[in-house]
């Protein structure tokens, strides 16, 4: 997993939480490094893992509510750090259409050993959109945060229902969500 994650994820908890957080769970996940993690870098996966649940561990809040509001700070971050991919698009469905033809596309050109997911989105009907998650890293709460990250960038109402409650560990998981006219 790229540097990039971990870095937000650290900022975000000292954020949210404070420094002494940060210096706290990267205790507890102890990672061979020490923490040193840099945007450039390239770490396992495992160690996000690590990261969440230590502090899902002392902070009592859950490991797939954590991944969640992460993925909504994230998706803020990334409409700073790459306004690119916002240029002439306007909603929240045109957007999630966007990300596997083309955004994470265009990721892997810039992070050549990124491990992204596969993300389908597909109308269903009118204000209706089906978005298909699939990975073998199973951040479907992650990916949730997401969604909600894109539904608050560009104002849209959309309540998401998934196929498996939140927490769920699964490769494959779908998304339905319904956008209020
Ligand atoms: C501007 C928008 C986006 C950018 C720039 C972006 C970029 C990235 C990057 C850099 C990674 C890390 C890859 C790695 O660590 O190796 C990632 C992973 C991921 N992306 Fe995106 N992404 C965007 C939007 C989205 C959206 C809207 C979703 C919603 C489904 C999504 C789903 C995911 C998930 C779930 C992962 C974690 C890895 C996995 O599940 O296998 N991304 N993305």
């Amino acid at each position: 997993m790229k540097g990039i994650v971990f870095t937000e994820f650290l900022e975000m908890v000292e954020e949210t939480h404070s420094i002494d957080r940060v210096d706290s769970i990267i205790a507890e996940a102890a990672p061979p490094h020490g923490g040193a993690y840099t945007a450039v870098g390239t770490y396992p996966a495992q160690e996000m893992g690590a990261l969440v649940g230590a502090l899902a561990r002392q902070s009592g809040t859950p490991a797939p509510e954590l991944l969640r509001s992460f993925g909504t700070h994230i998706f803020g971050r990334f409409s700073t750090l790459y306004p690119g991919f916002f240029t002439g698009v306007t909603d929240t469905f045109d957007f999630l259409e966007r990300i596997e033809s083309v955004i994470h596309i265009e990721v892997l050109k810039l992070y050549p050993d990124a491990e992204l997911p596969t993300v389908l989105a597909e109308r269903t009907g009118p204000g209706r959109l089906r978005v298909t998650y699939r990975s073998p890293r199973c951040m479907a709460d992650f990916a949730e945060g997401l969604i909600e990250g894109a539904a608050a960038h560009f104002g849209d109402d959309i309540t998401i229902a998934r196929s498996l409650p939140r927490g769920a560990a699964a490769p494959e998981l779908v998304f339905s969500l319904a956008r209020a006219e």
